[in-house]
């Protein structure tokens, strides 16, 4: 490097740290912290957080750091939301869990206790439903690859629904349902403007949607039941879920019109945000990096909870269609990350603080491997062991597995930390354990915690784990050698 970039480089590191407490202080958003109550956390004296009366500490030395922890009340507190008949009406809403958000057998199984469907989208999905006991109607398949053995099984088994993500999908239902002799019960995924639609579902705009349905409805192997929408971008707000609704609700008046079609289903799919999660905007991510301003925590009591969410579905169809004098569809609702995301926290450990210039890293014995949502989504990170001490200092928390990307908070003010200490990540419970990997480090176990009970729910991978499937070295498997010539 020459001398000119070196002297470039050191003025502008001085003018960030000459700039970075003013704009520290100038700029500071109006919350940087959610409560730990808002969990259902206490910190107690010496025992600092606790849930259900259990010092989280305690739970990663007897368990092991790091460790995933599945709040049991807080599951079924979310399944009684989702599944309640809202007030003044006479039915609420079907509920399928959206298997990929959170795929612990011993949390499906809870949620399939409780009266939650399963909606799938593969046929390792399928299987597992199966496995679990999932009675066939309760089961929603839904995705962009199906195998056709998936398939088959789906339709002789006599799935709640199959829903077709695009139109191509229709023909191969169609014919396997002649093979198997069986109708099944189909839906098409459509597409709305303000949504996801790339590789998902048949747009609504320019009459693709409508034209799928026609090429459906003509096949006699086909029992065309339901719709099924699923907006994919988070839903926040009454105005965010009115408007996907009403595009839903014009299309199924299309849909009536044009063809004579009167939908039995209309599934709604998922994307209600969890409140106290949000993903990071743009420019408070770059004045996070640069200057070490507090990420905005998000207000969770602003956000459109479970119940009011419900209660405003059911409310827009119903009126929709007493509005035409017509029964209303059967709701279907897919929730992955409301459901799942604030029942559950991620626990590990400080192994070692690195001074540098500007910052103290802190390096935890977790990391992206098990918390990859973290890079771009706010998620309240406490210190467990003193929660209630002042937060005065700035930290850079990274995780152990020797590259760049592996850092949780770019500048983090925590109280200060010591070697041992335990943190914890809220909000683990959605699209943390599928996205999980096994980079250099095992993947944690995972406990339920129940009435003040611990629970294994999956032991932590062993070094064993990571090479089971490895045929030893100098070793094939005789179906794998090659045939003699
Ligand atoms: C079809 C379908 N349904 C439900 C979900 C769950 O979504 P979320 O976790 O945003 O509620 C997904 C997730 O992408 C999905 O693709």
């Amino acid at each position: 490097m020459s001398l000119k970039s070196r002297l470039v480089g050191t003025a502008k590191r001085q003018v960030k740290q000459t700039l970075r407490p003013v704009l520290q202080r100038a700029m500071a958003p109006a919350r940087t912290q959610i409560p730990a109550a808002y969990w259902g956390l206490e910190s107690r004296h010496g025992q600092g957080l606790c849930l259900e009366g259990v010092p989280l500490k305690e739970l990663t030395r007897r368990w092991g750091s790091p460790l995933h922890v599945v709040h049991m009340a807080a599951l079924k507190r979310n399944v009684e939301r989702f599944t309640a008949v809202p007030a003044g009406r006479t039915a609420g809403c079907e509920v399928f869990y959206s298997y990929k958000t959170n795929p612990i057998p011993g949390v499906l199984g809870a949620l399939h206790g409780l009266g939650v469907g399963a909606e799938i989208i593969s046929a390792y999905e399928l299987w597992l439903a199966l496995k679990l006991g999932v009675a066939p109607e309760r089961i929603v398949y839904n995705g962009p690859v199906k195998s056709e053995a998936s398939v088959r099984e789906a339709i002789s088994r006599g799935i709640q629904l199959l829903a077709a993500n695009h139109a191509e999908e229709l023909g191969t239902f169609a014919r396997i349902a002649a093979e198997v002799g069986r109708k099944p019960r189909v839906a098409l995924r459509v597409s709305t403007d303000s949504g996801w639609s790339a590789q998902f579902g048949t747009p609504i705009t320019g009459g693709a949607a409508l034209r799928a349905y026609a090429q459906a409805r003509a096949s006699s192997h086909l029992d065309v039941v339901g719709l099924h929408a699923h907006r994919g971008a988070l839903i926040r707000t009454e105005g965010e879920l009115t408007g996907f609704v009403e595009a839903v609700l014009a299309f199924t008046d299309t849909l009536y019109q044009e063809l004579g079609l009167d939908l039995e289903v209309l599934d709604l799919g998922g994307s209600l945000c969890t409140p106290s999660a949000e993903h990071i905007d743009e420019r408070d991510w770059r004045l996070n990096l640069t200057f070490f301003r507090d990420l905005p925590a998000p207000d969770p009591h602003a956000a459109l909870g479970i119940s009011r969410y419900v209660a405003l579905a059911v409310e827009l169809v119903e009126a929709h269609y007493a509005r035409r004098g017509r029964q209303r569809p059967r709701i279907f609702l897919e929730p992955g990350r409301a459901m799942t995301g604030d029942t559950q926290l991620l626990l590990g450990r400080v192994h070692t603080l690195k001074e540098g210039e500007d910052r103290t890293w802190a390096v935890l014995d977790m990391g992206v491997n098990h918390a990859e949502c973290v890079r771009n989504e706010y998620h309240q990170l406490f210190h467990v062991d003193r929660p209630d001490a002042p937060a005065s200092r700035v930290y850079t928390v990274v995780g152990p597995i020797c590259t760049p990307g592996d850092t949780l908070y770019h500048a983090k003010r925590l109280p200060d930390l010591e070697v041992g200490d335990t943190l914890a990540i809220m909000d683990a419970g959605a699209y943390f354990v599928p996205f999980a990997n096994s980079f250099s480090y095992p993947q944690p176990a995972i406990i339920a915690l129940e009435d003040g009970h611990e629970r294994l729910l999956r032991r932590a991978e062993t070094f064993e784990d990571q090479v089971a499937l490895d045929v030893p070295t100098g070793e094939a498997p005789a179906s794998e050698k090659p045939a003699a010539a």
